[in-house]
């Protein structure tokens, strides 16, 4: 049977963490899905249509990777889909604990999906969606650190704030 895998996230925005994980996942699995959460308690700096986007351009090039979005529990959302695996970025000790109890309790909530974690390259473990968010917004340079577009949009907000 092929391996259906659920990347979930927020993804406000998109990383080149989130990138090499993506791209790494599409190698391991038959199929991967970056699924974009709908949080109405969260006011997200990139609207939901904005992160869609993002995320389908980004990866046009590689044909198992697909992107799509979800409201309420992340196993409820696996099930239905049909997946076996949901796959999470661990970048460092410190993500461990936030990851480790989430796992389990998706486990707990549904015990034949199996959490996969997955390092990415060494040079991006430092970076998250909130800590590019406040560079960019202090003045700093995010370069490098976010593909291409998602710097593009970032200018384009400041422009027209
Ligand atoms: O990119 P993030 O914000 O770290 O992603 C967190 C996410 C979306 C994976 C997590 O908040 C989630 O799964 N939310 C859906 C609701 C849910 O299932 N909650 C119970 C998790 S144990």
């Amino acid at each position: 049977m092929p391996t259906l895998a659920v990347y979930p996230g927020s993804f406000d925005p998109l990383t080149n963490g989130h990138v090499d994980i993506i791209t790494r996942g599409a190698r391991l699995f038959d199929r991967i899905v970056i699924a974009i959460l709908v949080n109405p308690d969260k006011k997200p700096l990139f609207e939901m249509s904005e992160r869609v986007d993002i995320a389908r351009e980004v990866f046009k090039h590689l044909p198992n990777v697909e992107v799509d979005t979800f409201e309420g529990l992340l196993v409820d959302y696996v099930e239905r889909r049909g997946a076996q695996v949901i796959v999470r970025g661990l970048r460092a000790v410190s993500d461990f604990e936030y990851e480790f109890q989430m796992a389990l309790m998706n486990r707990r909530l549904h015990d034949t999906i199996e959490t996969v974690f997955m390092m990415p390259a060494e040079q991006y473990t430092y970076i998250s969606s909130r800590l590019i968010k406040e560079v960019f917004s202090l003045g700093g340079r995010v370069h490098g650190m976010v593909p291409d577009m998602v710097e593009e949009r970032l200018r384009l907000k400041a422009a027209t704030k």
